[in-house]
């Protein structure tokens, strides 16, 4: 999870509430997950900046945010250290631990946001159901002016590839909240 603990809101939350989140007032929340492989670089950085531009907005309520790697090597694990470095110098501290993806996840969440190709198809080899593949999309698919569909992984980069992923992450959530709290045109 990541920014601020007081919005934390695991997505079993709203399966226990039934299927609404804990402002379960006239509107059911949306509930969000951002995976990558090791959920250490960059799902829990898109998570903490999706969530940091959520509470600017003003929208907590209306969002559960969480992220997930679809491999366990990282399990129970804080972020890179140079992910929250890179984060925390652009004000978004991350305090989501390493979980892997759960197939559960599918029915918790309803949009699933992958960060690569290879991420895409780890995620679609665990999707019984076609409603639940129609939940998975590339998170760049929400920047129109990316250049690649792609945010690429930075672990064994350089420093500056932790900024860049950020840059691309806050793009492309931006465009996701955007398309998320866009009126139905009448
Ligand atoms: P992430 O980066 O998928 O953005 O969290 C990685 C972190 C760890 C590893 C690979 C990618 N790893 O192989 O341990």
């Amino acid at each position: 999870m990541g920014a601020s603990r007081a919005s934390q809101q695991p997505g079993a939350d709203r399966l226990a509430s039934g299927g609404l989140g804990p402002a379960s007032g006239a509107r059911p929340a949306t509930a969000v997950l951002f995976v990558c492989l090791g959920n250490i670089c960059r799902s829990p950085q898109a998570e903490g900046i999706f969530r940091q531009q959520v509470a600017g907005a003003g929208l907590q309520e209306r969002f559960i945010i969480d992220s997930a790697g679809t491999s366990s090597y990282h399990q129970g694990e804080l972020a890179d250290w140079r992910t929250r470095q890179a984060s925390a110098a652009r004000g978004v501290e991350l305090l989501h631990r390493s979980r892997p993806f759960d197939p559960a996840d599918f029915e918790r969440f309803d949009h699933i946001l992958v960060m690569d190709h290879s991420n895409l198809r780890d995620v679609l080899a665990l999707a019984a159901q076609p409603h639940h593949r129609g939940k998975v999309e590339l998170l760049r698919s929400y920047d129109s002016q990316a250049a690649d569909s792609a945010v690429p992984d930075p672990y064994s980069g350089g420093a500056d590839g932790f900024d860049r992923v950020f840059d691309m992450c806050e793009l492309a959530c931006a465009g996701l909240l955007r398309r998320l709290t866009a009126q139905p045109q009448p």
